[in-house]
């Protein structure tokens, strides 16, 4: 006992006192190692999300409000070959699909004004320049399709009385339509002029009237949008960066039956909540969708050299309620509703039956396309609708926004320039809104924010580890050398010279030194 206390007391000496000094430092070394390896990446996190933030005057900002990126939109037209012999003669349509017809957009948020409340609001600007040189041919080509403002009157007149539907056959008449037109590529686009628009204007009461007198798919598209789109900033709640607060001062859309459904708190497609993993669903609104559009992880891809999550529709995004029963909202006048792989947007385009899917009705039932002849069995690869987002910081970096516009079509026998129009969804044409990835000088950074966080974490936590334990091992070293000779001082000063042989039997090994 008393050579124990000793020892302690010579421990605890000036001289090993230091050596337990370091001990405790080494300690603390590790430790720190230990909690940088766990918080390191919730610390980048917290710098990442406060630079993505939209702030006047941040990179970020920057390149939010003027995307450093060149939007492609290929156009695809359903060109009909037997307009003729369908309408007389009974056979099923034939449809030449003709394109890429491609213009080469510019986008910029314009208008831009930051609220109080962590939202900016803006105006999106478009534009669109032809490029023939990415072409098949001039966007003058004709071709033939069908009277799209003509068979949604005739097809909506379904259910009024027959006087009606006589008197539209006269307007008709006089009006000298047709089922089908033979306008440009342009003109289907960017619009022209139709009578029955013109007439409508002038004739409607004015709060039914339709906006325009013009027709076309893509009427009014180019320049800024009159839309007002308010988005959150982040600064408040970073889980819905980048999403929609209002649209036109809306937050939820008039048409559909439940909030779910009417919601628009989703992206606008360019930048979402950040941290996203391969659970989250990406939600993205486009005014023509009339919906939010559920996207769910597919596979990583590289774009750029930077790791990305590919996002995609769910196979059963636009199936019958019977399928999907989230979609049992969307069909307010059902049943019946939509065939599969159909959405309904009537109420978004002034009741007119249009009627979206995927192109080359990827993802719909097969008689759709066979309805038709002339459109090949849709392929994943050409026809699937993506965004490539980076996880971390929620941009996308490609995007492949691909969706077909139809024409469901009614019979109406008692409108004789219609009579012989069976029922069928029409395709008219399809379009590819192509991002290919950003800008060397926003992936760089990308790159560093995916590829310097691990590394920093294994450096700062290796080191620290290794100096910590480095220098345990030697205060430890020197404390038991301090210790051995310590106690063999006392076994040399004491009877025994052989020490080890001896202890080993021993129960303490203090005993001999009595
Ligand atoms: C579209 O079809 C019509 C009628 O068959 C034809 O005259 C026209 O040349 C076609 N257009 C194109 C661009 O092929
Ligand atoms: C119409 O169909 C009949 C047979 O059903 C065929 O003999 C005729 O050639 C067709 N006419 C046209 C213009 O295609
Ligand atoms: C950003 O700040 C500049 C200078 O302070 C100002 O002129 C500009 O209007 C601001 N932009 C927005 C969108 O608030
Ligand atoms: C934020 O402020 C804008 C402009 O005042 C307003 O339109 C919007 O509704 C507000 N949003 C929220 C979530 O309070
Ligand atoms: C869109 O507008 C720009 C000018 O604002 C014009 O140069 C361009 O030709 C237009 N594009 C189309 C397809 O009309
Ligand atoms: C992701 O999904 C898997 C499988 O459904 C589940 O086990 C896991 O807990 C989910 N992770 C998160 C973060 O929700
Ligand atoms: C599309 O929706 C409109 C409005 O809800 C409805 O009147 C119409 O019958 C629907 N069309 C089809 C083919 O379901």
């Amino acid at each position: 006992m008393k050579g124990k206390e000793k020892l302690c007391a010579k421990l605890s000496s000036t001289f090993l006192r230091k050596w337990w000094f370091v001990v405790a430092a080494s300690v603390l070394f590790v430790l720190l190692g230990i909690i940088v390896a766990v918080f390191f990446m919730t610390w980048v996190k917290l710098v990442i999300n406060h630079e993505i933030l939209l702030r006047n005057g941040s990179q970020a900002f920057g390149w939010w409000a003027k995307p450093p990126v060149v939007p492609v939109i290929r156009i695809y037209i359903y060109n009909v070959t037997n307009a003729d012999e369908f309408l007389n003669n009974g056979t099923k349509p034939i449809l030449d699909e003709i394109g890429p017809y491609t213009y080469v957009e510019t986008w910029e948020r314009r208008n831009l004004k930051f609220n109080d409340n962590g939202t900016v609001s803006f105006n999106m600007e478009k534009i669109y320049v032809f490029d023939e040189s990415q072409s098949v041919g001039s966007d003058e080509d004709v071709v033939v399709v069908p009277n799209v403002p003509m068979l949604s009157a005739t097809s909506q007149s379904k259910h009024a009385a027959r006087f009606l539907r006589l008197a539209m056959a006269s307007i008709m008449d006089i009006l000298k339509l047709k089922p089908f037109v033979e306008v440009s590529v342009g003109q289907l686009l960017w619009g022209y002029e139709d009578p029955l628009l013109k007439l409508a204007k002038d004739v409607v009461p004015k709060e039914q009237k339709l906006p325009y007198e013009e027709f076309g798919l893509m009427y009014n598209k180019n320049g800024t949008s009159p839309d007002r789109v308010t988005v959150f900033t982040g600064a408040n709640d970073i889980t819905k960066y980048g999403l929609i607060d209002k649209y036109n001062g809306k937050s939820h859309l008039p048409h559909w039956l439940s909030d779910k459904c009417n919601t628009l708190l989703g992206s606008d497609g360019s930048i979402f909540p950040p941290s996203i993993t391969k659970n989250t669903t990406l939600k993205i609104y486009d005014k023509d969708l009339c919906r939010l559009l559920p996207l769910v992880y597919e596979k990583s891809v590289m774009v750029n050299e930077v790791e990305a999550y590919r996002f995609t529709p769910p196979v059963d995004v636009f199936a019958p309620p019977e399928q999907n029963p989230d979609n049992q909202c969307f069909c307010p006048h059902g049943p019946p509703c939509a065939p599969n792989g159909l959405f309904n947007v009537s109420l978004c385009q002034f009741d007119s039956p249009v009627m979206l899917s995927f192109p080359h009705f990827y993802l719909a039932d097969d008689s759709l396309r066979t309805a038709v002849e002339g459109i090949s069995p849709p392929d994943k690869e050409k026809h699937q609708l993506y965004v490539d987002v980076n996880p971390i910081i929620g941009t996308s970096m490609s995007a492949r926004a691909r969706i077909q516009i139809n024409l469901a079509v009614s019979q109406v026998v008692d409108i004789k320039q219609v009579a012989t129009f069976p029922d069928i969804v029409f395709p008219i044409m399809w379009f590819e809104e192509s991002i290919d990835g950003l800008p060397p000088e926003v992936t760089n950074l990308m790159q560093l924010a995916a590829n310097v966080p691990p590394v920093a974490r294994a450096c700062i936590t290796g080191i620290l580890v290794i100096i910590g334990c480095v220098m345990l091992f030697l205060a430890v070293w020197r404390l038991v050398r301090g210790a051995n000779r310590l106690s063999s001082l006392h076994l040399s000063t004491g009877h025994h010279g052989t020490v080890p042989q001896t202890t080993k039997d021993m129960p303490m090994g203090n005993v001999p030194r009595r």
